[in-house]
């Protein structure tokens, strides 16, 4: 009964190496991708989002409004408005407004400046990478 005891250890080991391989191997597809190989998924070109105003893209996990204060400045925020649900406006003149009920929000942070809404946009981590705007 030696061959099969030698024949389990020989894939034992096989499976051992082979599946950290092929983990690696997934990994690295998506950086790879990439427009510059530092991660994150990309979502806009950097020249698509004009500073002072903004873009809105979709993102992996639905809409993202991408916001450049200035030339090498962006965020990411949710355009959901907290309030009713309704999309914001991309920015213009410092400030975000939504069509639904009239809130306002800053450009820059999205921080609530006026109701009805509570709150302000919810933040979503972007970040220039090369000549993109990526998730972070
Ligand atoms: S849904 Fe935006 S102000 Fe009401």
């Amino acid at each position: 009964m030696p061959d099969p005891t030698r024949r389990t250890v020989v894939c034992g080991l096989l499976a051992g190496l082979v599946a950290p391989v092929s983990l690696a191997a997934c990994s690295s597809e998506k950086p790879a991708g990439g427009s510059s190989g530092s991660g994150g998924t990309p979502l806009a070109k950097l020249a698509d989002v004009p500073v002072g105003s903004g873009a809105i893209v979709d993102g992996p996990s639905g809409k993202v409004l991408i916001v450049r204060p200035s030339e090498n400045e962006v965020k990411g925020l949710d355009p959901v408005c907290p309030h009713a649900g309704v999309t914001v406006s991309k920015p213009a003149g410092g400030t975000i407004t939504c069509p639904g009920h009239g809130s306002v929000f800053d450009a820059a942070t999205g921080d609530r400046k006026k109701g009805p809404a509570t709150t302000g946009l919810t933040p979503i981590p972007v970040k220039i990478s090369g000549d993109s705007v990526v998730t972070a």
